[in-house]
Protein backbone atom coordinates (compact mmCIF):
# COMPACT_ATOMS: atom_id res chain seq x y z
CA UNK A 1 0.00 0.00 0.00
CA UNK A 2 1.35 3.81 -0.72
CA UNK A 3 2.47 5.59 2.13
CA UNK A 4 -0.16 8.39 3.15
CA UNK A 5 1.26 11.74 3.99
CA UNK A 6 -1.03 14.69 3.66
CA UNK A 7 0.43 18.49 3.96
CA UNK A 8 -1.95 20.56 5.08
CA UNK A 9 -1.10 24.39 4.89
CA UNK A 10 -4.77 26.24 5.18
CA UNK A 11 -3.79 27.87 8.74
CA UNK A 12 -0.73 29.90 6.73
CA UNK A 13 -3.38 31.06 4.06
CA UNK A 14 -6.73 31.79 4.80
CA UNK A 15 -7.32 30.50 8.15
CA UNK A 16 -5.09 33.16 9.84
CA UNK A 17 -4.52 36.85 10.52
CA UNK A 18 -1.83 37.61 8.96
CA UNK A 19 -1.43 34.68 6.82
CA UNK A 20 -0.39 34.26 2.87
CA UNK A 21 -3.41 35.80 0.38
CA UNK A 22 -4.65 34.19 -2.33
CA UNK A 23 -3.55 36.83 -4.66
CA UNK A 24 0.02 37.21 -2.68
CA UNK A 25 0.29 33.48 -3.42
CA UNK A 26 -1.06 33.72 -7.21
CA UNK A 27 1.84 36.42 -7.92
CA UNK A 28 4.45 34.18 -6.54
CA UNK A 29 3.43 31.25 -8.63
CA UNK A 30 5.65 31.98 -11.67
CA UNK A 31 8.68 32.39 -9.89
CA UNK A 32 7.86 28.74 -7.84
CA UNK A 33 7.03 27.28 -11.13
CA UNK A 34 10.54 28.11 -12.55
CA UNK A 35 12.29 27.47 -9.25
CA UNK A 36 10.81 23.78 -10.14
CA UNK A 37 11.54 23.60 -13.55
CA UNK A 38 15.07 23.76 -12.90
CA UNK A 39 15.10 21.82 -10.17
CA UNK A 40 13.31 18.79 -12.15
CA UNK A 41 15.39 19.48 -15.40
CA UNK A 42 18.22 19.25 -13.46
CA UNK A 43 17.82 17.49 -10.51
CA UNK A 44 20.60 16.76 -7.96
CA UNK A 45 22.18 13.63 -7.39
CA UNK A 46 19.81 12.86 -3.97
CA UNK A 47 16.43 12.74 -5.94
CA UNK A 48 18.11 8.98 -7.73
CA UNK A 49 18.82 7.59 -4.87
CA UNK A 50 15.20 6.41 -4.52
CA UNK A 51 14.90 4.53 -7.56
CA UNK A 52 18.20 2.63 -7.70
CA UNK A 53 19.56 -0.19 -5.49
CA UNK A 54 23.09 0.38 -6.19
CA UNK A 55 23.37 1.31 -2.53
CA UNK A 56 20.91 -0.79 -0.73
CA UNK A 57 22.10 -3.97 -2.32
CA UNK A 58 25.82 -3.81 -0.90
CA UNK A 59 24.75 -1.94 2.42
CA UNK A 60 22.24 -5.21 2.65
CA UNK A 61 24.96 -7.52 1.65
CA UNK A 62 27.88 -5.74 4.60
CA UNK A 63 24.66 -6.23 6.71
CA UNK A 64 24.71 -9.69 6.19
CA UNK A 65 28.04 -10.23 7.14
CA UNK A 66 27.44 -8.28 10.20
CA UNK A 67 24.79 -10.45 11.59
CA UNK A 68 26.45 -13.81 10.44
CA UNK A 69 29.59 -12.83 12.48
CA UNK A 70 27.02 -13.12 15.57
CA UNK A 71 27.91 -9.28 16.16
CA UNK A 72 26.58 -7.92 19.81
CA UNK A 73 27.72 -4.40 19.32
CA UNK A 74 27.73 -2.02 16.34
CA UNK A 75 29.47 1.28 16.52
CA UNK A 76 27.97 4.24 13.79
CA UNK A 77 30.82 6.79 13.92
CA UNK A 78 30.09 10.05 12.44
CA UNK A 79 28.80 13.49 12.89
CA UNK A 80 26.04 15.98 11.43
CA UNK A 81 24.94 14.44 7.74
CA UNK A 82 26.59 11.28 8.44
CA UNK A 83 24.86 10.74 11.90
CA UNK A 84 21.68 12.51 11.82
CA UNK A 85 20.03 10.38 9.23
CA UNK A 86 20.93 6.94 10.70
CA UNK A 87 19.98 8.52 13.83
CA UNK A 88 16.74 9.58 12.55
CA UNK A 89 15.93 6.38 11.41
CA UNK A 90 17.01 4.19 14.55
CA UNK A 91 15.23 6.08 16.87
CA UNK A 92 11.93 6.49 14.91
CA UNK A 93 11.59 2.49 13.45
CA UNK A 94 13.14 1.03 16.27
CA UNK A 95 11.58 -0.06 19.86
CA UNK A 96 13.12 2.93 22.13
CA UNK A 97 14.58 0.17 24.69
CA UNK A 98 16.16 -1.41 21.05
CA UNK A 99 19.64 -2.11 22.94
CA UNK A 100 17.72 -3.54 26.10
CA UNK A 101 15.45 -5.85 24.28
CA UNK A 102 16.54 -9.77 24.83
CA UNK A 103 15.33 -10.56 20.99
CA UNK A 104 16.86 -7.93 18.81
CA UNK A 105 16.93 -7.49 15.22
CA UNK A 106 20.56 -6.36 15.05
CA UNK A 107 23.78 -5.80 17.45
CA UNK A 108 22.92 -3.20 19.95
CA UNK A 109 23.88 0.39 18.39
CA UNK A 110 25.90 3.23 19.59
CA UNK A 111 26.47 6.15 18.20
CA UNK A 112 29.88 7.76 18.63
CA UNK A 113 29.28 11.48 17.02
CA UNK A 114 30.46 14.39 19.76
CA UNK A 115 34.04 14.48 20.84
CA UNK A 116 32.85 14.26 24.37
CA UNK A 117 35.21 11.84 25.77
CA UNK A 118 32.18 10.62 28.37
CA UNK A 119 29.99 9.48 25.51
CA UNK A 120 32.81 7.74 23.89
CA UNK A 121 34.18 6.19 27.02
CA UNK A 122 30.61 5.26 28.32
CA UNK A 123 30.29 3.32 24.61
CA UNK A 124 33.83 1.85 25.26
CA UNK A 125 32.31 0.60 28.93
CA UNK A 126 29.28 -1.32 27.34
CA UNK A 127 30.27 -2.79 23.98
CA UNK A 128 31.76 -6.14 23.82
CA UNK A 129 34.86 -5.19 21.95
CA UNK A 130 35.76 -9.00 21.00
CA UNK A 131 32.48 -9.02 19.14
CA UNK A 132 31.84 -5.26 18.09
CA UNK A 133 31.71 -3.59 14.53
CA UNK A 134 32.49 -0.44 14.05
CA UNK A 135 31.44 1.65 10.46
CA UNK A 136 32.94 5.03 10.46
CA UNK A 137 31.30 7.73 8.47
CA UNK A 138 32.96 10.58 6.92
CA UNK A 139 32.43 11.69 3.22
CA UNK A 140 35.30 14.42 3.79
CA UNK A 141 37.35 11.62 5.21
CA UNK A 142 39.12 13.98 7.35
CA UNK A 143 36.31 15.31 9.89
CA UNK A 144 38.00 16.04 12.79
CA UNK A 145 35.49 14.69 15.82
CA UNK A 146 35.13 11.60 13.91
CA UNK A 147 38.39 10.51 13.27
CA UNK A 148 39.29 11.55 16.28
CA UNK A 149 36.56 9.33 17.32
CA UNK A 150 37.68 6.45 15.23
CA UNK A 151 41.07 6.77 16.23
CA UNK A 152 39.92 6.05 19.85
CA UNK A 153 37.63 3.27 19.05
CA UNK A 154 40.59 1.94 16.64
CA UNK A 155 43.43 1.88 19.55
CA UNK A 156 40.47 0.14 22.05
CA UNK A 157 39.56 -2.85 19.28
CA UNK A 158 42.79 -3.29 18.15
CA UNK A 159 43.80 -4.09 21.78
CA UNK A 160 40.82 -6.73 22.03
CA UNK A 161 41.47 -8.21 18.39
CA UNK A 162 44.71 -7.54 17.63
CA UNK A 163 46.21 -5.46 14.16
CA UNK A 164 44.57 -8.27 11.69
CA UNK A 165 41.50 -9.18 14.01
CA UNK A 166 40.92 -5.25 13.83
CA UNK A 167 40.44 -4.42 10.01
CA UNK A 168 38.00 -7.27 10.01
CA UNK A 169 35.46 -5.58 12.56
CA UNK A 170 35.63 -2.26 10.76
CA UNK A 171 33.81 -0.92 7.90
CA UNK A 172 34.01 2.89 5.89
CA UNK A 173 31.41 4.96 4.57
CA UNK A 174 32.98 7.55 2.64
CA UNK A 175 33.67 8.99 -0.60
CA UNK A 176 34.58 6.11 -3.29
CA UNK A 177 37.73 7.57 -4.87
CA UNK A 178 39.25 10.14 -2.39
CA UNK A 179 39.78 11.09 1.30
CA UNK A 180 41.76 9.79 4.02
CA UNK A 181 39.70 7.28 4.78
CA UNK A 182 40.08 5.74 1.75
CA UNK A 183 43.78 5.67 1.70
CA UNK A 184 43.83 3.84 5.32
CA UNK A 185 41.01 1.87 3.53
CA UNK A 186 43.69 0.77 0.66
CA UNK A 187 46.16 0.25 3.46
CA UNK A 188 44.86 -1.98 5.56
CA UNK A 189 42.09 -3.96 3.67
CA UNK A 190 38.85 -2.54 5.69
CA UNK A 191 35.71 -2.73 3.71
CA UNK A 192 34.16 0.44 2.22
CA UNK A 193 31.20 1.62 0.97
CA UNK A 194 30.11 4.88 -0.53
CA UNK A 195 28.97 7.97 -0.50
CA UNK A 196 28.22 9.10 -3.93
CA UNK A 197 30.78 12.25 -4.37
CA UNK A 198 27.05 14.33 -6.16
CA UNK A 199 25.36 13.59 -2.87
CA UNK A 200 26.04 15.91 0.33
CA UNK A 201 26.16 14.49 4.00
CA UNK A 202 22.67 15.87 5.13
CA UNK A 203 21.25 14.57 1.62
CA UNK A 204 22.42 11.19 2.22
CA UNK A 205 20.48 9.26 4.23
CA UNK A 206 19.14 7.51 1.34
CA UNK A 207 23.16 6.60 0.34
CA UNK A 208 24.97 3.85 2.60
CA UNK A 209 25.16 6.61 5.36
CA UNK A 210 21.34 5.76 6.43
CA UNK A 211 21.15 2.66 4.50
CA UNK A 212 23.78 0.07 6.23
CA UNK A 213 23.23 0.66 9.30
CA UNK A 214 19.15 0.45 8.70
CA UNK A 215 20.03 -2.64 7.28
CA UNK A 216 22.06 -3.67 10.00
CA UNK A 217 19.30 -3.00 12.81
CA UNK A 218 16.55 -4.71 10.62
CA UNK A 219 14.75 -2.48 9.60
CA UNK A 220 12.94 -2.80 5.93
CA UNK A 221 15.76 -1.28 3.80
CA UNK A 222 13.12 -1.42 0.77
CA UNK A 223 10.65 -0.21 2.34
CA UNK A 224 12.00 3.11 3.34
CA UNK A 225 13.49 3.64 -0.30
CA UNK A 226 9.91 2.60 -1.41
CA UNK A 227 8.41 5.88 0.19
CA UNK A 228 10.98 7.57 -0.65
CA UNK A 229 10.57 6.82 -4.80
CA UNK A 230 6.63 7.48 -4.04
CA UNK A 231 7.93 10.98 -3.28
CA UNK A 232 10.27 11.41 -5.90
CA UNK A 233 7.40 9.67 -8.65
CA UNK A 234 5.00 12.59 -7.20
CA UNK A 235 6.75 15.11 -7.29
CA UNK A 236 8.22 14.48 -10.81
CA UNK A 237 4.22 14.44 -11.99
CA UNK A 238 2.82 17.02 -10.03
CA UNK A 239 5.64 19.75 -9.83
CA UNK A 240 4.15 23.38 -8.31
CA UNK A 241 1.34 21.05 -7.48
CA UNK A 242 2.56 19.20 -4.87
CA UNK A 243 2.04 19.96 -1.82
CA UNK A 244 5.57 19.97 -0.36
CA UNK A 245 6.87 21.96 -2.88
CA UNK A 246 3.77 24.40 -2.76
CA UNK A 247 5.17 24.13 1.36
CA UNK A 248 8.62 25.53 0.07
CA UNK A 249 7.46 28.79 -1.09
CA UNK A 250 4.41 29.28 1.67
CA UNK A 251 7.72 28.68 4.55
CA UNK A 252 9.93 30.95 2.07
CA UNK A 253 6.66 33.65 2.04
CA UNK A 254 6.33 33.72 5.72
CA UNK A 255 10.03 34.31 6.52
CA UNK A 256 10.63 36.83 3.98
CA UNK A 257 7.24 38.29 3.73
CA UNK A 258 5.58 38.07 7.15
CA UNK A 259 8.36 38.23 9.31
CA UNK A 260 7.78 34.18 10.51
CA UNK A 261 11.47 33.60 10.62
CA UNK A 262 11.63 30.62 13.04
CA UNK A 263 10.10 27.60 11.55
CA UNK A 264 9.26 25.00 14.83
CA UNK A 265 9.06 21.17 13.91
CA UNK A 266 7.00 19.53 16.43
CA UNK A 267 5.72 15.83 15.84
CA UNK A 268 3.16 14.70 18.19
CA UNK A 269 5.21 11.34 18.37
CA UNK A 270 8.34 10.88 20.66
CA UNK A 271 9.70 7.94 17.76
CA UNK A 272 10.06 11.05 15.60
CA UNK A 273 12.04 13.62 17.74
CA UNK A 274 15.01 12.96 16.14
CA UNK A 275 13.61 13.18 12.51
CA UNK A 276 12.91 16.48 13.75
CA UNK A 277 16.20 16.65 14.82
CA UNK A 278 17.91 15.39 11.67
CA UNK A 279 15.44 18.06 9.96
CA UNK A 280 16.75 20.98 11.56
CA UNK A 281 20.06 20.53 10.35
CA UNK A 282 18.98 19.94 7.28
CA UNK A 283 16.80 23.45 6.82
CA UNK A 284 20.11 25.44 9.15
CA UNK A 285 22.80 24.26 7.29
CA UNK A 286 21.16 24.51 3.63
CA UNK A 287 19.84 28.08 4.19
CA UNK A 288 21.38 29.87 6.35
CA UNK A 289 23.44 31.55 3.82
CA UNK A 290 24.20 35.61 3.25
CA UNK A 291 21.72 36.49 5.85
CA UNK A 292 18.97 34.40 4.65
CA UNK A 293 17.15 31.22 5.72
CA UNK A 294 14.72 30.32 8.48
CA UNK A 295 15.92 29.57 11.72
CA UNK A 296 14.70 25.56 12.42
CA UNK A 297 13.68 24.71 16.10
CA UNK A 298 12.24 21.02 17.31
CA UNK A 299 10.13 20.06 19.50
CA UNK A 300 7.60 16.92 20.81
CA UNK A 301 4.23 16.89 21.47
CA UNK A 302 2.68 17.03 23.83
CA UNK A 303 6.15 17.27 25.90
CA UNK A 304 7.04 20.71 24.74
CA UNK A 305 3.24 21.82 25.04
CA UNK A 306 4.46 22.03 28.87
CA UNK A 307 7.92 23.62 27.74
CA UNK A 308 7.92 26.20 24.57
CA UNK A 309 4.24 26.15 23.48
CA UNK A 310 3.70 29.47 25.71
CA UNK A 311 6.14 31.06 23.46
CA UNK A 312 4.47 29.73 20.76
CA UNK A 313 1.31 30.78 21.40
CA UNK A 314 1.86 34.17 23.58
CA UNK A 315 5.73 34.95 22.47
CA UNK A 316 6.85 37.07 19.37
CA UNK A 317 5.19 36.58 16.05
CA UNK A 318 8.12 35.15 14.48
CA UNK A 319 7.25 31.49 14.44
CA UNK A 320 5.67 28.91 11.56
CA UNK A 321 4.32 25.84 14.06
CA UNK A 322 4.96 22.77 11.92
CA UNK A 323 2.63 19.87 13.34
CA UNK A 324 3.33 16.36 12.62
CA UNK A 325 0.36 14.14 12.66
CA UNK A 326 0.30 10.31 13.13
CA UNK A 327 -2.88 9.00 11.74
CA UNK A 328 -2.36 5.60 13.19
CA UNK A 329 0.11 5.13 15.98
CA UNK A 330 1.90 1.69 15.47
CA UNK A 331 0.97 0.93 19.33
CA UNK A 332 -1.57 2.56 21.75
CA UNK A 333 -2.57 1.33 25.26
CA UNK A 334 -6.12 1.65 26.38
CA UNK A 335 -6.39 3.81 29.74
CA UNK A 336 -8.31 1.95 32.50
CA UNK A 337 -11.20 3.20 34.06
CA UNK A 338 -10.59 4.10 37.86
CA UNK A 339 -11.42 6.72 40.30
CA UNK A 340 -14.69 7.35 38.46
CA UNK A 341 -15.98 9.86 41.16
CA UNK A 342 -12.65 12.13 41.00
CA UNK A 343 -13.63 14.38 37.68
CA UNK A 344 -10.04 15.86 37.25
CA UNK A 345 -9.00 12.01 37.17
CA UNK A 346 -12.10 9.36 35.67
CA UNK A 347 -12.88 11.19 32.56
CA UNK A 348 -9.58 9.80 30.90
CA UNK A 349 -10.74 6.34 31.64
CA UNK A 350 -12.02 4.66 28.12
CA UNK A 351 -10.00 6.33 26.31
CA UNK A 352 -6.56 5.10 24.79
CA UNK A 353 -3.44 7.02 25.12
CA UNK A 354 -3.05 7.28 20.87
CA UNK A 355 -6.37 9.45 21.13
CA UNK A 356 -5.07 11.54 23.92
CA UNK A 357 -2.16 12.15 21.73
CA UNK A 358 -3.97 12.99 19.22
CA UNK A 359 -6.36 15.28 20.32
CA UNK A 360 -3.69 17.17 22.25
CA UNK A 361 -2.39 17.21 18.48
CA UNK A 362 -5.72 18.92 16.86
CA UNK A 363 -6.77 21.18 20.38
CA UNK A 364 -2.97 22.81 20.21
CA UNK A 365 -3.58 23.67 16.40
CA UNK A 366 -7.05 24.89 17.06
CA UNK A 367 -5.38 26.87 20.05
CA UNK A 368 -2.65 28.14 17.82
CA UNK A 369 -5.11 29.17 14.68
CA UNK A 370 -7.42 31.06 17.31
CA UNK A 371 -4.38 32.81 18.68
CA UNK A 372 -3.75 33.97 15.06
CA UNK A 373 -0.92 32.17 15.03
CA UNK A 374 0.48 30.72 11.45
CA UNK A 375 0.54 26.88 12.17
CA UNK A 376 0.51 23.65 9.15
CA UNK A 377 0.15 20.19 9.61
CA UNK A 378 2.31 16.85 7.91
CA UNK A 379 -0.19 14.26 8.55
CA UNK A 380 1.04 10.86 7.99
CA UNK A 381 -0.83 7.31 8.02
CA UNK A 382 2.09 5.78 10.42
CA UNK A 383 5.34 5.45 11.60
CA UNK A 384 7.15 2.90 9.90
CA UNK A 385 10.03 2.74 7.04
CA UNK A 386 7.55 3.62 4.20
CA UNK A 387 6.05 6.75 5.71
CA UNK A 388 9.36 7.86 6.98
CA UNK A 389 10.90 7.41 3.40
CA UNK A 390 8.19 9.49 1.58
CA UNK A 391 8.14 12.26 4.76
CA UNK A 392 11.80 12.16 4.96
CA UNK A 393 12.38 12.79 0.50
CA UNK A 394 9.91 15.45 0.71
CA UNK A 395 11.43 17.43 3.59
CA UNK A 396 14.68 17.70 1.76
CA UNK A 397 12.91 18.22 -1.69
CA UNK A 398 11.30 20.99 0.09
CA UNK A 399 14.57 21.95 1.59
CA UNK A 400 16.42 22.14 -1.89
CA UNK A 401 13.80 24.13 -3.64
CA UNK A 402 13.65 26.85 -0.66
CA UNK A 403 17.66 27.20 -1.47
CA UNK A 404 16.93 28.24 -5.13
CA UNK A 405 13.83 30.39 -3.81
CA UNK A 406 16.48 32.53 -1.20
CA UNK A 407 18.93 32.19 -3.98
CA UNK A 408 21.35 30.44 -1.81
CA UNK A 409 22.74 27.08 -2.28
CA UNK A 410 21.48 24.47 -0.60
CA UNK A 411 24.56 22.06 -0.93
CA UNK A 412 27.28 23.84 0.38
CA UNK A 413 28.22 24.93 4.13
CA UNK A 414 30.92 27.51 4.21
CA UNK A 415 30.16 28.94 7.53
CA UNK A 416 30.78 25.67 9.62
CA UNK A 417 34.45 26.29 7.44
CA UNK A 418 36.06 29.31 9.98
CA UNK A 419 35.55 26.89 13.39
CA UNK A 420 37.19 24.18 11.48
CA UNK A 421 40.20 25.76 10.65
CA UNK A 422 41.18 27.42 13.85
CA UNK A 423 40.43 24.31 15.53
CA UNK A 424 43.22 22.06 12.71
CA UNK A 425 45.38 24.94 13.86
CA UNK A 426 45.26 24.98 17.43
CA UNK A 427 45.52 20.85 17.04
CA UNK A 428 48.84 21.02 15.48
CA UNK A 429 47.32 19.97 11.60
CA UNK A 430 50.32 20.18 9.28
CA UNK A 431 49.40 23.04 6.81
CA UNK A 432 47.12 24.93 9.17
O1 LIG B 1 25.58 17.95 5.76
C1 LIG B 1 26.79 18.04 5.69
O2 LIG B 1 27.41 18.09 4.62
C2 LIG B 1 27.63 18.09 6.96
O3 LIG B 1 26.81 18.14 8.08
C3 LIG B 1 28.53 16.88 7.05
O4 LIG B 1 27.76 15.72 6.98
C4 LIG B 1 29.35 16.87 8.34
O5 LIG B 1 30.10 18.05 8.45
C5 LIG B 1 30.28 15.67 8.40
O6 LIG B 1 31.07 15.64 7.26
P1 LIG B 1 31.83 14.34 6.82
O7 LIG B 1 30.83 13.33 6.38
O8 LIG B 1 32.74 14.77 5.72
O9 LIG B 1 32.58 13.85 8.01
Amino acid sequence: MAAFVAFDYTNLTAEVKGGIGAREFGEFRPHLRRAVDNFLEDPRGFMRLPHTSEFSDPSEVLAGEVHASGATDFVHVGIGGSALGPIALHRALNHPYYNSLPNRSGPRIHFAENTDPATLAAILDVANLSNTWVNVVTKSGSTAETVANFLVVRGALVEALGEDGYAERVVFTTDPGKGHLRQIADREGIRTLPIPPDVGGRFSVFTPVGLFPAAVLGLDVEALLRGAAQCVDEVEEEGVDHPAIRGSAYHFLMDTSHGRNVRVMMPYADALERTASWFVQLWAESLGKEGKGSTPLGAVGTTDQHSQLQIYMDGPQDKVIEIVEIENHPRDLLIPKAYEDLDGVGYLGGHTMAELLNVECDATRKALTEAGRPNCTIKIGTVDEEHLGYLMQALEVQTALAGSLYGVNAFEQPGVEASKQITYSRMGRPGY
